[in-house]
């Protein structure tokens, strides 16, 4: 007990994790820039399509709405503008403008989700890797862009033979079956193109999206089409961190943004609620939220919901609540990498300002500083199980945010990908 609450010194950022704002990257630690691509054209590899982390991907909207938050915000714009990262997002009006275009509306009769009255989003770059390769237009923000990179200097080509699939993050699978059709017919034809099966390169909330993808495939399919599943950081069985994030907010450092104002847009997707702790990777009794007139464990979400005044949650869970709960075996060669080693919340501990107010302490347990380790472990469970190899990795103090651009992760992938990876025992250290 008695944890400072640490925050990582952060400029203006980005991230990209399990729920809306986790993992920045300051300034200061954009890549450098790379020599161009040289087209390497007999690349043998199998060909990578990467499915990003929530947040992990770029969105743009377009509106023309019938009423505003405040008179400065646009009420109507002619073209798509960016939405996801909005530079808008750091002001203080701009935070409420962004907000009312990003969050969804929750119709409980339906159980479906849909945009605000008068505003379409768009998911930018499907099929192409720029999208997850900087989160913003400027490139200020690097995601994915030295993994690709690497992949370039081996012989892949950025569109060709490594891709990637974004996705609109605020929804969970249950809503995404054109999301999922289009990656099946991406899929194909990639296979049919360079004419071999294709290896998904997932991070953190992606590889919980194509566990539940394969998982929707017939085995004859997933033997013709997919080498294999390279998933990095996944939270198999939820977080714990999602708790706090609906409870009271989370604004990981973003300036001028308090906790509870950036509570409202975390409170208004479907995926948060899907990740909220799963019942097959925590005891029972344990404790996530504590206040001093109850404690909450995974069987007491309904009156978490209830007493967070966020009753949509509640519907939200019980939609996607069974997606991949069962954590079905992936049914082709995986690969399960994660950090373990840090410091990462387990219990939220709170005064009487509960859920109106930050936590004033903390229980810790093992995990990458975002996810929990029990969850991100899950995948050791399928060892054995299937027919396939199920490899799983630890990397000593590993964060998050950080393994789809270290460098040894990077190194293991691309032995992967050249068919001359060599698994070891023992737990790996960070070596960047
Ligand atoms: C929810 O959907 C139903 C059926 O389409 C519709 O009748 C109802 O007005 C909707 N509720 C809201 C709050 O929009
Ligand atoms: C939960 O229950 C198990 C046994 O049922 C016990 O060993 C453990 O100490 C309990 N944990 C907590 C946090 O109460
Ligand atoms: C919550 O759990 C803690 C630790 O087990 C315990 O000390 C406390 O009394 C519990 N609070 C309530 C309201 O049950
Ligand atoms: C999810 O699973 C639980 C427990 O097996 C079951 O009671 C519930 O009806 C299921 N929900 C849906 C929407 O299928
Ligand atoms: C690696 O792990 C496997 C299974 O846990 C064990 O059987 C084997 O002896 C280990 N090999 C080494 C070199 O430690």
């Amino acid at each position: 007990m008695g944890y400072a609450l640490s925050r990582r010194p952060t400029g203006l950022i980005i991230f990209l994790a399990l729920q809306q704002f986790t993992g920045f990257q300051s300034l200061d630690v954009v890549p450098p820039v790379v020599k161009p691509p040289n087209k390497v054209t007999n690349n043998q590899n199998p060909p990578v399509l990467i499915v990003p982390g929530s947040a992990g991907n770029q969105l743009e909207a377009k509106i023309d709405k019938p009423s505003r938050v405040h008179w400065m915000c646009y009420k109507k714009t002619d073209d798509f503008f960016t939405l996801w990262i909005d530079l808008n997002m750091f002001m203080p009006i701009g935070f409420d403008c962004w907000v009312d275009n990003i969050r969804i509306v929750y119709n409980k009769t339906t159980r479906k989700i849909s945009n605000p009255a008068g505003v379409t989003v768009r998911v930018p770059g499907f099929g192409q890797t720029y999208a997850v390769e900087f989160l913003d237009k400027n490139k200020l923000s690097g995601y994915f862009h030295d993994m690709v990179t690497h992949l370039i200097n081996m012989g892949y080509v950025r569109d060709e033979t490594v891709r990637a699939a974004p996705y609109d993050f605020r929804l969970a699978p249950n809503e995404q079956e054109e999301y999922f059709a289009r990656v099946k017919k991406l899929v194909e034809d990639m296979y049919e193109q360079y004419q071999q099966p294709i290896y998904f390169l997932s991070h953190s909330l992606g590889s919980n999206f194509v566990l539940y993808f394969l998982n929707q495939q017939s085995p004859a399919w997933k033997d013709h089409f997919i080498k294999g599943f390279i998933s990095l950081g996944a939270p198999w069985g939820g977080a714990s961190k999602l708790l706090r994030v609906l409870a009271s907010g989370d604004n990981l450092g973003i300036p001028l943004v308090s906790n509870i104002k950036i509570r409202k847009q975390q409170r208004m997707t479907s995926t948060n609620p899907w990740m909220l702790p799963f019942e097959v990777a925590w005891p029972a009794n344990q404790t996530f939220i504590s206040t001093p007139s109850f404690n909450y464990t995974n069987k007491d979400y309904e009156r978490f919901f209830k007493d967070i005044d966020f009753g949509d949650g509640w519907f939200m869970w019980e939609d996607t609540r069974n997606l991949t709960a069962s954590l079905p075996l992936p049914g082709v060669e995986t690969y399960c990498f994660y950090g373990v080693g840090l410091p990462t919340p387990v219990t939220y501990i709170y005064d009487d300002h509960f859920p109106n107010a930050d936590p004033i302490d903390y229980v810790y347990g093992d995990g990458d500083d975002t996810a929990n380790s029990v969850s991100l472990g899950l995948c050791k469970r399928w060892i054995g199980k299937q027919a396939q190899p199920v490899h799983v990795k630890e990397f000593k103090a590993l964060p998050h945010s950080e393994i789809v651009s270290n460098s040894e992760v990077i190194q293991i992938v691309q032995s992967i990908l050249k068919g001359i990876y060599v698994e070891e025992n023992s737990t790996s250290h960070k070596t960047d």
